[in-house]
């Protein structure tokens, strides 16, 4: 009886811990994605990161997983590019599909990565139309709104609708099936998609052309164009440091996932949700998925995330020279290069005790 009873604790927790990232396993394509051709079925299969309800996606489109490999690098790079000045700088990402707790429980960073993956997604499918890689979709069709004035629709815009369309059947799908987790963490990590989506179609921005014989500007065009991934990892930075901690209960007759200071309102559309709180990440504690900060370098001049306080969590840090080399007194000869002087240069860096 007491083996039995530990023995379902057991399994229980391998369902919470393993399935609650299920929705992110898809980012281990970039592994070994690249290397597979994806033209035929059975390439779905041959991967580790595929849910179950990705693979049916997977082999009625395989035209699109090259655009989802490409998604998969873009949503690791963004990640750590925009969190670099942080304690927790999303380094943990590189083990995808084997996720450390950081991102396997439904902790702020896993809503972060969500909202950044389900958006880099729908990205990469809609710039894929828009270059004529995709053989299912073309560039956008003019918007129905006004042209700027004096101005066209033309050139080839991004196609955001089927981006989204298809983004958000491939991101959201795992999160469709139970076998996916426990539904608050469903719920969360469909609403963290959701608010991804959204803050890509808000970076939507009108781009105008003016061609014609010898920049006479006869013919003005204007399209509809995304902005790059890193302004939206900016976006989804600043959603993340003010992210709201939900409870799932019982509002009116169904569960929902409501704030869990601020009982009295709903979830907002816009902002991300979490449902578990992430260790501080000052130290290292593989048990939560901490790397901690120790050897991370600081910036002691500054006031933010990366300033050495914060950084290294009171713990002080070590200073010490480098000497760079660097490209300087550049002189342009004519014609047609450019020569150089090599300059040493003592700089100071910090790192954390
Ligand atoms: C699949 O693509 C690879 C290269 O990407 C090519 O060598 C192979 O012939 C293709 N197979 C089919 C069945 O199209
Ligand atoms: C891809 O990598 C996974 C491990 O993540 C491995 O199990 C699988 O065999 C690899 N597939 C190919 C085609 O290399
Ligand atoms: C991110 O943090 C890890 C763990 O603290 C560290 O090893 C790595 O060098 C950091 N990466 C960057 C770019 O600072
Ligand atoms: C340190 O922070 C200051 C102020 O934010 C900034 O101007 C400077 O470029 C930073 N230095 C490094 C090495 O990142």
């Amino acid at each position: 009886m007491h083996y039995n009873r530990n023995f379902s604790l057991f399994i229980l927790v391998v369902i919470l811990e393993v399935h609650s990232s299920a929705g992110i396993y898809w980012l281990g394509l970039t592994v070994n994605g690249s290397s597979v051709g994806w033209n035929q079925t059975h390439h779905c299969k041959l991967l580790d990161g595929l849910a179950p309800d990705q693979l049916q996606l997977c082999r009625r489109n395989l035209e699109l997983m090259h655009s989802i490999v490409h998604a998969a690098k873009l949503t690791k790079n963004a990640c750590q590019t925009t969190l670099k000045d942080m304690r927790w700088n999303c380094s943990s990402i590189e083990s995808a599909p084997h996720f450390k707790p950081d991102l396997a429980k439904g902790t702020r960073e896993s809503a972060f990565v969500f909202a950044l993956a389900a958006a880099v997604v729908s990205h990469s499918i809609a710039k894929a139309c828009a270059s004529g890689e995709l053989p299912s979709c073309t560039c956008a069709p003019a918007p129905a709104e006004q042209a700027p004035p004096d101005f066209r629709w033309g050139g080839c815009g991004d196609n955001i609708g089927y981006g989204l369309q298809m983004g958000s059947a491939f991101s959201d799908a795992p999160m469709k099936s139970r076998r996916s987790g426990p539904q608050a963490f469903r719920l969360m990590h469909l609403h963290n998609n959701v608010v991804g989506r959204q803050v890509l179609v808000d970076a939507v921005e009108t781009k105008c052309k003016c061609h014609g014989v010898s920049g006479s500007c006869s013919v003005k065009t204007c399209w509809k164009g995304l902005h790059d991934i890193g302004r939206i990892g900016e976006d989804l930075k600043t959603k993340y440091l003010s992210a709201t901690k939900v409870i799932h209960r019982l509002v009116g007759t169904r569960k929902q996932l409501v704030p869990k200071e601020l009982h009295v309102r709903p979830v907002r559309e816009g902002e991300l949700v979490y449902l578990v709180s992430s260790p501080d990440y000052c130290l290292d504690n593989a048990k939560h998925g901490s790397y901690g900060t120790q050897d991370r370098e600081c910036n002691k001049t500054s006031s933010g995330s990366d300033s050495c306080g914060l950084m290294c969590c009171g713990r002080g840090y070590n200073a010490y020279t480098e000497r760079v080399v660097e490209r300087c007194h550049c002189k342009y000869h004519w014609c047609c290069y450019v020569s150089c002087k090599h300059c040493e240069r003592t700089v100071e860096r910090y790192v954390c005790k």
